[in-house]
């Protein structure tokens, strides 16, 4: 029995589709357990891309089983437009599942959502606008409406009923906003459910009969640990917990079945959206591992902020999510730099800080303590093995890791299944 956790150790869209994907060939189960189509996972498979929301990054190999758990958030209209994507490229879907008990987005809670930022102005966080955080304050409310309610016309009408009434009275009144009609939403969503019917299941029973029989099963986390709503940068957070606790209770097993934990970092950083990020850079040098890198988010196309490697907040997500190992990122882009500066720790009014604080109003005043490393010219991409890189770069990585405090299991030199070297095999 092998279960592996996989999560972002650092704000989003460190590679968590590429490094899924590369590490799904030996799994014979891939699970999401937390958040929703505010994730952009993009997997190149050949010369082909892939941009998963929803689907686990497993399903582009055939026959695999892929799995959403209860701690998903689902659009619907997102999952199905994903489904009929995959299948116009031939792509077996045959393997999903969706857990009775994952929770649905309407389109209430993505206009809410909007309104909210709207509403926030310069205060605003910055979502993704896709309903996600609306949809987890109605479970949080237990107002929410799940895939077994979705799946059952009766039941789904009447809690559809309750539900618009006082969301329509906060469109209405808070914001000016027509109201939702209910027996057209409830035609639209009765038909999502007998079309996804057939994929509704108790997810948590086929994870744990899976582990049981041996079987190696891969959690892939969305989000990162900054983005948790207890351990991240609050409020500036998503509103799951992309950390590794989160796939337990996602999922439906036991933490005692929790193989290794392995969490993904960018060589560098990036965040979107809005809150504090000490190593964030700006002008030419962020420009330029923005190009380099191609760091536009997946989901909304909006420019990554781009920053340097922040020690002290990947050695809190070892800390929090109980790290084995790194699987890092993306060293490719930092390919020709004449240095690259490596955060070890912070400045606070003339204090050393070495772990991440959680006062935002400190966070903000934090100057980042540099190491500098040299860099190098050559075109590391065709790199297989740790040797085939240049000295400066071997160093570079390991400083990362004795700085964070977890060995490197993977290194990703390019965004094809074959630009991975392998230092530990995870399953
Ligand atoms: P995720 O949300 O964590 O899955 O990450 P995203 O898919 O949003 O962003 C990572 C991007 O970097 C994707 O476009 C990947 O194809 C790409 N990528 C992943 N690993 C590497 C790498 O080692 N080098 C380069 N150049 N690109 C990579
Ligand atoms: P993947 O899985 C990067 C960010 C948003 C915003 C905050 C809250 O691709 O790494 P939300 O819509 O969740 O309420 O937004 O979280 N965010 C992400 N940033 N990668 C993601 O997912 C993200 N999902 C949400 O930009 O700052
Ligand atoms: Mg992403």
């Amino acid at each position: 029995m092998a279960a592996v956790v996989l999560v972002g150790a650092q704000w989003g869209d460190e590679g968590k589709g590429k490094v899924t994907d590369f590490l799904a060939e030996k799994a014979d189960l891939v699970v999401r357990y937390q958040g929703g189509n505010n994730a952009g996972h993009t997997v190149v498979v050949g010369d082909q891309e892939f941009r998963l929301h929803l689907i686990p990054s497993g399903i582009l190999y055939p026959g695999r089983f892929c799995l959403l758990g209860s701690g998903v958030v689902i659009d619907p209209e997102v999952l199905i437009g994903e489904l009929d994507s995959l299948s116009k490229r031939d792509i077996d879907t045959s393997g999903l599942r969706i857990s009775q008990r994952a929770h649905v987005i309407f389109p209430y809670h993505r206009r809410l959502d909007q309104l909210d930022e709207e509403r926030k102005g310069n205060s605003k966080i910055g979502t993704t606008c896709r309903g996600i955080g609306p949809a987890y304050i109605d479970k949080s409310a237990r107002i929410g409406i799940r895939m077994i309610d979705l799946i059952d016309r009766e039941e789904l009408a009447v809690k559809l009923e309750r539900n618009l009434r006082e969301k329509n009275s906060i469109l209405e009144n808070i914001y000016g906003e027509k109201k939702i009609d209910f027996e057209e939403m409830l035609a639209l969503y009765s038909s999502y459910g007998e079309r996804l019917e057939r994929y509704v299941a108790d997810t948590s029973l086929i994870i744990n009969d899976a582990l049981s029989a041996g079987k190696n099963v891969l959690f892939e986390g969305a989000q990162g640990t900054l983005l948790d709503l207890d351990h991240g940068t609050y409020p500036f957070v998503a509103s799951s917990h992309p950390t590794a606790g989160a796939a337990c209770l996602g999922a439906g097993i036991g933490p005692a079945k929790i193989g290794r934990v392995i969490g993904v970092t960018k060589a560098y950083s990036t965040r979107v959206g809005e809150g504090p990020y000490p190593t964030e850079l700006a002008g030419e040098l962020c420009e330029c591992i923005r190009r380099q890198g191609c760091e536009y988010g997946t989901t909304t196309g909006r420019p990554r902020r781009c920053g340097w490697f922040d020690g002290v907040a990947v050695r809190y997500a070892v800390r929090i999510n109980g790290l084995d190992y790194l699987a890092v990122t993306k060293l490719d882009v930092l390919s020709g730099l004449e240095k690259i500066m490596l955060c070890t720790g912070y400045r606070y009014r003339g204090e050393i800080i070495n772990e991440f604080p959680a006062s935002l109003k400190v966070l903000s005043e934090c100057e980042p303590i540099y190491e500098e490393h040299p860099g190098w010219a050559e075109d590391i991409s065709t790199a297989r093995c740790f040797e085939d890189l240049p000295v400066n770069a071997r160093r570079y990585l390991e400083r990362i890791s004795a700085v964070a405090g977890a060995p490197t299991a993977l290194i990703s030199v390019g965004s094809k299944r074959s630009q991975t070297i392998v230092m530990t095999e995870l399953f």
